[in-house]
């Protein structure tokens, strides 16, 4: 839509003084040139006042037709989101006209020359924190949903984390290599993006998962330390905190044990919270096994930030008559549960309400009891003798008032549905603190489990990490009980980051993708050119990655990952700004020897 406003001034020799935020009473006197975009522009009959914005705030701008006439006239025409340049005279403003909120509110630029240098049509939003707009929308007009501050802090602190990161890592002895990008399947469990290659018709380049082969061949190749910021590519189901290209802090060490990983990591999210959040943050940071954290929090990845920890039931109730309890510890299955403090206000509605979520985990069901004076007040108390009934209350240390919430089921069953109750009810009963950052390493992840769908063991991490020591006589009779030397850091429940000390031995790691159902051969084809490097003196390497994004988002206070990206996908993957992914024509596809199948 042309508009009828002829904003074509040239910038000549107009050179700017400073940012738009940054006048202050000390130059008061002092002749200004400020460029920006009009915020807003009131017009006082006679004075017209308008805000003008930049990227670091807004200064007050007075068009008086007594100071100049000419540039008064002009400045009628100007409407939000134009590109003006201003001269005049920083004044200090009258006491009753001081704006206490504005870090320039105690000055004004009396306008003595106006450039028009660009009309905007009308934007489809309100450019303030404030915004009328939705996250389509916002993310459509990107430029400027930027211009607002909000959006455009998360960006900035962004870019503070990661130069002090580099910072950090660089007097650390860290170099910052760039590994490829077309390259070849990494394993790091996700759906790849594939890259079609014209020259070899029918073979493709995969967007990297992550650049973990290529960092540990840095180590064979005598690195020693090794970090990037880089961009990753996973096609996997999106969430609040997963995009399809999301960006790593990816780091390698040689000659460490995990403790020495751990350190690094913490001296680096120790300043990021002093310099970021002017917080300081207790170091070590806590530590729980894999198996404590399923334990007590149903996750690998607990919110730490309060209790409902998970109880278990099952020494309780081996004799029980409630049938869906003893049948499932006869089973070999666990009845633990949840205790709830003043639960007891909660309506039979409301924990009834609580089943259909379980459900979702694969929960049969969830049977409850409220703790009343007299006692229990369950439809499961009659099943359960006085003397279980106490041992329970004991084991999930409740009171009067409290309820307790029941799941029976196979150990990861009820972790699933218990731990993210336990979630769930952490924000519904307003538990959950924020301003809050609660950090903990989650340590001695169990290297596979089996996966019955697939018929083979998967690793827990990928399956470069290494068993820990003391384990690896279990590897052939027991496999599944092998731990790993993996650790992962949880902040506020959500993964921030993960890493692992990996096989430097060829046989041992020839042998463990064996046991993940992959052959000498396909491990030759897939990952020949790592097995090849570990025989040429492969030093003990290990390092971690962690989400850029999450990190940014976690700091900032982020809603979702797509606040801390400038250009994010949307939930269905889709870059709202440039309407990719999109459709290439015929002889684009033919080139690449590629016919789609999919309907136009
Ligand atoms: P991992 O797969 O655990 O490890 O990834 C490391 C970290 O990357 C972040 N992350 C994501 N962030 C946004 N969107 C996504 N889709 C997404 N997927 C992962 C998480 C996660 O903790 N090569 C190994 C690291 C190593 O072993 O050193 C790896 O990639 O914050
Ligand atoms: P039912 O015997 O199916 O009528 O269930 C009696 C109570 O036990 C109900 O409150 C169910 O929600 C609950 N329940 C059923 N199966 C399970 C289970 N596997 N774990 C916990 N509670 C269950």
């Amino acid at each position: 839509m042309a508009t009828e406003r002829v904003f074509n001034d040239p910038l000549g020799e107009w050179k700017r003084s400073c940012y738009c935020g940054e006048p202050r009473a000390n130059a008061v006197g002092n002749e200004l040139i400020l460029f920006g975009w009009v915020h807003s522009r009131r017009d006082h009959g006679g004075v017209i006042f308008v805000d003008l914005r930049d990227r670091t705030g807004l200064c007050q701008v007075v068009f008086n037709p007594e100071i100049d006439a000419a540039s008064h006239e002009r400045a009628k025409q100007i409407r939000s989101e134009d590109v003006i340049g201003v001269r005049g005279s920083l004044a200090k403003r009258t006491a009753e006209t001081i704006n206490p909120n504005l870090p320039t509110g105690e000055v004004e630029v009396i306008a003595k020359e106006i450039k028009l240098l660009n009309a905007s049509q009308v934007p489809p939003f309100i450019i303030d924190d404030e915004t009328d707009a939705n996250e389509n929308t916002r993310h459509k007009y990107r430029y400027l949903d930027l211009r607002r501050p909000q959006s455009l802090g998360h960006l900035l602190l962004r870019y503070r984390m990661t130069k002090l990161i580099r910072d950090y890592l660089d007097g650390l002895g860290f170099i910052d290599v760039e590994t490829p990008v077309l390259t070849k399947s990494t394993p790091e469990g996700a759906r790849e993006y594939l890259v079609p290659s014209r020259i070899y018709p029918g073979k493709f380049y995969a967007l990297p998962q992550s650049p973990q082969l290529f960092k540990q061949i840095l180590m064979v190749g005598g690195l020693d330390r090794y970090f990037q910021i880089v961009k990753c590519f996973r096609d996997e189901d999106l969430r609040a905190d997963r995009q399809p290209e999301f960006t790593q802090l990816d780091m390698e060490m040689s000659f460490v044990q995990p403790e020495d990983v751990m350190q690094v990591i913490e001296g680096m999210i120790a300043l990021l919270f002093k310099e970021l959040k002017g917080f300081e943050v207790k170091r070590p940071f806590p530590r729980l096994t894999y198996e404590e954290a399923m334990n007590r929090f149903g996750s690998d990845k607990p919110d730490m930030r309060f209790g409902l920890e998970l109880k278990d039931f099952s020494p309780a109730l081996g004799n029980c008559q409630a049938r869906v309890f003893a049948a499932t510890l006869q089973k070999g299955g666990v009845v633990k549960g949840i205790c709830v403090p003043k639960g007891g206000e909660m309506s039979r509605k409301d924990l009834d309400d609580l089943t259909p979520f379980v459900a979702t985990f694969g929960a049969k069901g969830l049977a409850w009891t409220k703790i009343a004076a007299d006692g229990w007040q369950s439809p499961i108390a009659k099943f359960l003798s006085a003397e279980e009934q106490k041992e329970v209350e004991r084991i999930a240390g409740a009171q009067v008032g409290d309820a307790i919430l029941f799941s029976a089921d196979t150990a990861k069953i009820v972790h699933d549905a218990l731990g993210n109750l336990r979630l769930h009810l952490g924000g519904k009963l307003g538990l959950i603190p924020e301003n809050e950052f609660a950090l903990v390493w989650i340590v001695d992840f169990p290297l596979m489990e089996f996966d019955p769908a697939e018929k083979r063991y998967v690793a827990l991490h990928h399956p470069f990490t290494a068993p820990l020591e003391e384990d690896l006589h279990l590897l052939d009779s027991d496999p599944t009980k092998v731990r790993s030397k993996a650790y992962d850091l949880a902040l506020n429940g959500t993964e921030a980051g993960g890493g692992s000390i990996r096989i430097h031995q060829v046989e041992l790691q020839k042998k463990i993708l064996g046991m993940m159902g992959i052959g000498a051969e396909e491990a030759e084809a897939r990952f020949g050119f790592l097995l090849e490097a570990l025989t040429f003196g492969a030093p003990p390497h290990g390092g971690i990655a962690f989400g850029i994004d999450r990190l940014a988002m976690l700091l900032s206070g982020a809603k979702s990952l797509r606040d801390v990206i400038a250009f994010p996908k949307s939930q269905r993957a889709v870059c709202m700004l440039t309407d990719a992914p999109f459709p290439v024509d015929a002889k684009q596809l033919r080139e690449l020897g590629i016919r789609t199948t999919a309907k136009e």
